[in-house]
C-alpha cells in the first residue's frame, strides 16, 4: 500500500542513507515545496542541514518572521536568514519592465544565495524542492513566452553540489499531504501560489519602498477579510495590487490625492485558465472600507472583474 507515511518514511531512511556524515544545503523559500523538502531532510538528518532564507523584502506583511518562526525557533533548523530588502530595491530602482523586474530579482537571489552558500565548509549536498510538474516543464519549450515565471529559487547549473530531490515525482497534492504527515500546518501546506519575484510583480511599473509598504498593510487587510468570510479555501488565489496611478479624492474637507489598490481575486484549477471569483458585495465593501479606513495613502479600491484568457492572474 502506498501511503504518503510510508513515501516519508522511505524518503526519510534513503536520505540519511545517501547523505551519511555529510552536510546538505537548502535554500528556503517558505513555499509548500521548498518547506516540505527541507522538513522532509531535517528529519533524516537533523543538523546536518542548513538552510538559507534569503528575504528580499518582496514577501507579504510578515512573511519573513513567520518562516523564520516555523523553521528556526519551532523545528530548531539551522537557518540562515539573510535580509537585503534595500539591496533589492536598489537594484530595482528606476525599473519598470516586468520582465527586466523578475530578470534582476532572478539573478540577485542567485548571487545572494552564492555569497552566503560560500562562507559554509563542507557542503556536499544542494537539496531542491523541484516537483513532478517542474520536471515535466523543464523538457518543453513554450514557443510564445508569456511571463518568464522566474522562479526565485531555481538556481545555477553550474554548482559543485551533488542535487538531493526527494520531491521529483510527486504532483502538488501530494505535496501537500507529505508535507502535513511530516508536521507542517495545514495553512502553510494549502497556502495560495505566491510568485518568486513576489510583491515586485504587484507593485506596477518602478518599485519603491513606500508603494511596497501601501501594498503590504492592503494586501494584509484583504487576506484577513477573506479568511474571516471563510472564503479561503474556495478562492484559489487572492492578492492586492498596487497600479501605482493616483486620484482625486475627499477626506473630510480636504482633497487628497492618493493610490489606487486593485484587488484580484480567481477561481482556478491549475492557474493556466481562471475566472473572477464572485466575492459577496458585503464581503467587498468591508475590505474596501477597512483598507480607506487603516491603510494610509489608499484612496480608491477597484476589483478586477476579468478571465484567463484574455487576462493573466498576475497583472504583470
Ligand atoms: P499568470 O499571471 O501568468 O500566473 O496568469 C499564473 C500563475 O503563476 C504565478 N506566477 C509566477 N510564479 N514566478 C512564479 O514563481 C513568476 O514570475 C510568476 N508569475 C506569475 C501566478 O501567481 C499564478 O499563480
Amino acid at each position: 500500500l502506498w501511503t504518503m507515511h510510508n513515501f516519508a518514511q522511505e524518503q526519510i531512511e534513503a536520505i540519511k542513507e545517501q547523505v551519511g556524515d555529510r552536510r546538505v544545503l537548502c535554500a528556503l523559500s517558505g513555499g509548500v515545496d521548498s518547506s516540505v523538502a527541507a522538513t522532509l531532510v531535517h528529519q533524516a538528518i537533523g543538523d546536518k542541514l542548513t538552510c538559507i532564507f534569503v528575504d528580499h523584502g518582496l514577501l507579504r506583511k510578515d512573511e519573513g518572521d513567520q518562516v523564520e518562526a516555523i523553521f528556526k525557533n519551532r523545528f530548531h533548523m539551522n537557518f540562515i536568514r539573510v535580509n537585503c530588502e534595500d539591496r533589492f530595491l536598489g537594484k530595482l530602482a528606476g525599473v519598470s519592465d516586468p520582465e527586466q523586474k523578475r530578470k534582476i530579482i532572478g539573478t540577485e537571489f542567485i548571487r545572494v544565495f552564492e555569497e552566503e552558500s560560500g562562507k559554509l565548509n563542507d557542503i556536499d549536498f544542494l537539496l531542491q524542492g523541484t516537483i513532478y510538474p517542474d520536471v515535466i516543464e523543464s523538457g518543453t519549450k513554450n514557443a510564445a513566452v508569456i511571463k518568464s515565471h522566474h522562479n526565485v529559487g531555481g538556481l545555477p547549473d553550474d554548482v559543485d553540489f551533488e542535487l538531493i530531490e526527494p520531491l521529483r515525482n510527486l504532483f502538488k497534492d501530494e505535496v501537500r499531504a507529505v508535507g502535513e504527515e511530516i508536521g507542517l500546518d495545514h495553512d502553510l501546506v494549502w497556502r495560495q501560489p505566491f510568485p518568486g519575484p513576489g510583491l515586485a510583480i504587484r507593485v506596477m511599473g518602478e518599485v519603491t519602498k513606500e508603494k511596497l509598504d501601501i501594498l503590504k498593510e492592503a494586501d494584509f487587510v484583504f487576506r484577513d477579510e477573506i479568511a474571516k468570510a471563510g472564503l479561503d479555501e474556495e478562492i484559489w488565489q487572492y492578492f492586492a495590487v498596487l497600479p501605482g496611478n493616483r486620484s482625486v479624492g475627499v477626506m473630510g474637507d480636504e482633497r487628497t490625492y492618493d493610490y489606487t489598490i486593485g484587488l484580484r481575486a480567481v477561481t482556478s484549477v491549475d492557474g493556466m485558465t481562471s475566472d473572477w471569483a464572485r466575492i459577496p458585495y458585503d464581503v467587498l465593501e468591508s475590505i474596501s472600507t477597512r483598507i480607506v479606513n487603516e491603510v494610509k495613502h489608499v484612496s480608491r479600491i477597484v476589483y478586477d472583474i476579468t478571465s484567463k484568457p484574455p487576462s493573466t492572474i498576475e497583472w504583470e
